[in-house]
């Protein structure tokens, strides 16, 4: 056997912290990286979102763990990349699908080379790895689609209390400064959908709420709680991440929402998960007035950042009003889908 031609092989948990070293090592330079140890590993990956995990609610959490799925390339007992895959069959398009069809749906959830062995051809033979082992195992027909479920750094690798390194399934999101990365997605066939950008509002200045609401509308905080707006109604989070919502209500309807939640277990950094004011009740001044209330009290409660993630092209009135309401471009993203 030639000794420099890795063998492909699936995860077992001999391999976890080869594994997880190599994780924390390609990962790093991420924002909001937060290394793994085996204790989080094996809670966060391994436990929860494997089938039957606390992941699996309601079709919001992946359940996307899947040793058989994992695909690792080893050299002389050394992990030096690894790939990692599923269906489509725990998302919520699921149910718009026919049945079944979904479980046929391959997706790449993500994919990393060790850089000392980069440019070897490694990273395609994992992705075609990947997708045979998909097929036999689920009858996948390629090509795979990216997905950002189990890895995307849009939403950090954050860990307070638990919520898992997942992002949503529009796609991998790679730093658009990784040219190496990037020409890789491209070569094997994906394409760059959005630009995205990370904005960081520093608290440093405590800002506090100067303005006021329209009579009649009233703000409210709720823990992990998602809100339909136009309605009265809402669900709880089906992660429970310890995550904030401010509401604007006018009588009995839900006008505008801003979720958030910390990215550290301390509270000094928080990340806005969704942020959206009712159709019929834009272009009035709501959505500033809520994102200064939610700006000042966080900042009370001792936080010292927050951070969004904006999509300029997609949604130019929302970048617009972060960066009005002093949020700075931190990070470029594109968005391979
Ligand atoms: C993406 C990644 C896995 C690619 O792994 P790799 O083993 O280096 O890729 P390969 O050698 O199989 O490259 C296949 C093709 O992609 C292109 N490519 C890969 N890296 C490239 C680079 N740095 N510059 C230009 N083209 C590149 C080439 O066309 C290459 O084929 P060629 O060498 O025959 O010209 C690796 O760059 C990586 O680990 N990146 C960081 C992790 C990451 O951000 N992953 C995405 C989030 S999940």
């Amino acid at each position: 056997m030639n000794p420099t031609v890795p063998i492909l092989v699936p995860y077992r948990a001999v391999h976890r912290e080869a594994v997880i070293g190599l994780w924390n090592r390609v990962f790093s330079e991420m924002p909001n990286h937060q290394p793994f140890d085996a204790a989080g590993w094996l809670a966060r990956i391994e436990e929860f979102s494997a089938p039957g995990g606390g992941g699996g609610l309601a079709g919001a959490g992946p359940t996307c763990f899947d040793p058989r799925l994992f695909r690792l390339a080893v050299l002389e007992d050394r992990v030096i990349g690894f790939a990692h895959g599923g269906t489509w069959e725990d998302t919520f398009l699921a149910r718009l699908l026919p049945a079944g069809a979904a479980a046929r749906l391959g997706t790449l959830l993500v994919i990393a080379v060790d850089p000392d062995h980069r440019r070897a051809g490694i990273g395609r033979a994992l992705l075609r790895d990947l997708e045979s082992t998909l097929h036999d195992t689920h009858g996948v027909e390629p090509p795979l689609r990216p997905d950002g479920r189990c890895f995307n750094p849009f939403y950090g690798n954050f860990v307070a209390p638990l919520p898992p390194p997942w992002g949503t399934a529009e796609g991998i999101a790679v730093p658009a400064g990784a040219e190496g990365t990037r020409a890789f997605f491209r070569a094997v066939g994906f394409r760059e959908d959005e630009e995205a950008v990370t904005r960081v509002r520093s608290l440093a200045d405590r800002p506090r709420f100067g303005g006021s609401f329209p009579e009649g509308v009233v703000v409210e905080e709720i823990e992990d709680y998602q809100p339909i707006l136009g309605s009265d109604d809402g669900a709880a989070f089906p992660i429970a991440n310890a995550s904030r919502t401010w509401v604007l209500r006018e009588r009995d309807e839900q006008l505008a929402a801003l979720v958030a939640y910390p990215i550290r277990e301390d509270g000094t950094h928080w990340g806005i998960h969704s942020f959206e004011v009712t159709p019929l009740r834009r272009g009035a001044g709501l959505g500033g007035s809520l994102l200064e209330y939610v700006l000042s009290s966080l900042a009370a409660r001792g936080a010292e950042r927050l951070e969004a993630l904006a999509v300029p092209r997609e949604a130019p009135e929302a970048d617009r009003l972060y960066d009005r309401h002093g949020f700075v471009v931190a990070h470029r993203w594109v968005v391979v889908g």
